[in-house]
């Protein structure tokens, strides 16, 4: 090569290398330098962080923004975002990566074009979408274009929601658009003490309805995972969070035609769990505890709660059974005494949703007396949201398999996936008790006016009760009609659920077409 031909290309090459050197510093080392002390890592090492080494491929790291609005003279590296793929023990994820040292990581119309084509690859190529958001919301120079950003991403959670998982970390004060984004994802997780999520900040409330608040009252992890829901997990520190997205991917398909990893089970499938039996206790009045009776179950007592400080009187979260990943969803007689409230059927039903979406089998514990009795929760709306539950199971096309652990009364006996509801097999240890309502109550109504005229009220009150609960109160008025498949010991529980999850694997269901349903919201 010629001499003159050579120097060419090595100037090329040195604008390249200088120009990429300007992308790879974002927003500068004094920004970078502050959000280090805020405790936060950047966009690009959080990247790093989460990915298998040396696997993140970059897209479009020259990207600049539009010069519309305010926006002329004003620099952008990468126009905010880091947008590429690489893999996760060896799977391939795509990633964006908000770097809050450019503009706040506010989003314009190019850092949304970045995100969207982003999307539509992952969607295309059918692997899970990972955003790290870290961003104050749409960028105000920009106008109308950066709401136009923000409708690119919009329109695409929404339209790839179902095809390829998409899970959200919180890692910085998400304002405005970069929640509502997140909010359509299928997992929200957040950093705690370093993330905010609120649609108007602190100072806009205080101007407007004059109350004073502290971001971290506003909007922190501890609000959106406990009060609001929003959150499905908070861990503490950048990494924490990102190591639970690895956690949470490992249990999950890369898009929703394939089934999800199974593993080689560490933990024997047919391990007796004569355990459970110290665990539950007869009276249905006593607590017990259900996560150690979910731990029990599951291969190695591992069990990936979700949304565990939220409607607590519901347990939902991921685990194993022999290797086949399961999707748990199980009252919590510790809170309410199980009763299912608003707040649980939304968090129940969102989850029986995620599940069927990518093809995880449901694992449903039962013991509950009903839906929440009370003027709050009628006004409220239970009857809407309960029917989400009742929608979400029926909906469900994965298999489902119910296991009765003491009381399934009335409605939420339903609402927690009975055969009618299309459980594929149902269970029920000696302990339980399927019936309209409990002996009480019922005999209190049925029985009201031969109690009322009789000599002994109490007494025959009593009598009354203990008829209805040699009725009722028991697995086998339920067996014998077939609702039941069968009443198991405690020892044989994890053993006889694996046999029938394994059986069902390859379970096909089909529905009518529609459209689409319309599940109430
Ligand atoms: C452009 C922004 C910006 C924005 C912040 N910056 N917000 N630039 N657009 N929306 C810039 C700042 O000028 C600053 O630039 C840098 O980002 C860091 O911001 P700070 O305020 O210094 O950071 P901090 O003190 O940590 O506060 C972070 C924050 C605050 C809480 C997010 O910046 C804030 O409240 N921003 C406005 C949030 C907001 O109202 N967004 C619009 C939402 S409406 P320099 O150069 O100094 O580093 C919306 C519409 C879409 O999103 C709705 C769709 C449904």
């Amino acid at each position: 090569m010629a001499d003159n031909a050579r120097l060419i290309l090595d100037e090329l090459l040195a604008e390249l290398e200088e120009r990429r050197k300007k992308v790879l510093l974002g927003g500068g080392e004094e920004r970078i330098r502050k959000q280090h002390q805020q405790g936060k890592l950047t966009a690009r090492e959080r990247i790093h962080y989460l990915l298998d080494e040396g696997s993140f491929v970059e897209l479009m790291p020259f990207a600049e923004h539009l010069e519309t609005g305010l926006m002329e003279g004003i620099e952008a590296p990468a126009d905010g975002v880091v947008t590429g793929y690489g893999t996760i023990g060896g799977r391939l994820v795509f990633v964006f990566s908000q770097d809050f040292t450019v503009l706040g990581g506010s989003l314009g119309k190019m850092h949304g074009r970045k995100i969207a084509s982003l999307m539509d690859m992952a969607a295309k190529v059918g692997a899970p979408i990972i955003g790290l958001n870290d961003s104050a919301g749409a960028r105000i120079q920009e106008g109308v274009d950066s709401l136009s950003g923000y409708g690119e991403v919009f329109y695409r959670n929404a339209i790839y929601s179902g095809v390829v998982p998409q899970i959200s970390a919180i890692l910085g004060p998400c304002a405005g658009g970069a929640v509502y984004s997140p909010a359509m994802t299928d997992f929200v997780l957040m950093s705690r003490g370093t993330s905010y999520m609120f649609i108007t900040g602190p100072e806009v409330i205080k101007s407007v309805t004059r109350e004073e608040v502290s971001f971290e009252e506003l909007g922190g992890a501890d609000v959106h995972t406990e009060k609001s829901g929003v959150a499905h997990l908070e861990a503490e520190g950048d990494e924490a969070v990102l190591d639970l997205i690895k956690k949470l991917l490992s249990y999950l398909p890369q898009n929703s035609r394939e089934k999800p990893p199974v593993l080689e089970p560490q933990d024997p499938p047919d391990r007796e769990t004569p355990e459970l039996a110290d665990l539950i206790h007869p009276d249905p009045r006593r607590p017990y505890n259900m996560h150690q009776v979910i731990r029990t179950l599951l291969d190695g007592g591992e069990f990936l709660e979700i949304q565990p400080a939220f409607a607590r009187n519901i347990i939902v979260g991921l685990g194993r059974l022999g290797g086949y990943p399961v999707g748990v969803v199980a009252n919590n007689p510790r809170f309410m005494a199980g009763a299912l409230d608003i707040n649980a059927s939304d968090k129940a039903a969102r989850f029986i949703r995620t599940m069927d979406a990518f093809n995880i089998p449901l694992l449903t514990l039962v013991d509950v007396t009903g839906f929440l009795p009370g003027v709050a929760q009628e006004h409220g709306g239970i009857i809407r949201h309960g029917a989400k539950m009742l929608y979400a199971y029926a909906e469900a096309t994965v298999p489902k398999i119910t296991l009765i652990a003491r009381k399934a009364y009335g409605g939420a006996y339903l609402a927690m996936n009975s055969k009618d509801m299309g459980a594929d097999v149902v269970l029920a240890w000696p302990t339980a008790a399927v019936a309209v309502m409990g002996a009480e109550g019922a005999a209190g109504i049925i029985y009201r006016k031969e109690i009322q005229s009789s000599p002994n009220p109490e007494e025959t009150r009593r009598k009354k009760i203990e008829e209805y609960r040699k009725a009722f109160d028991n697995p086998y008025v339920a067996a014998a009609r077939g609702y039941i498949d069968d009443v198991i010991d405690f020892k044989d529980t994890r053993r006889l659920l694996f046999r029938h999850l394994r059986m069902l694997w390859d379970k096909k269901e089909e529905r009518p077409w529609k459209k689409h349903g319309n599940i109430p919201l």
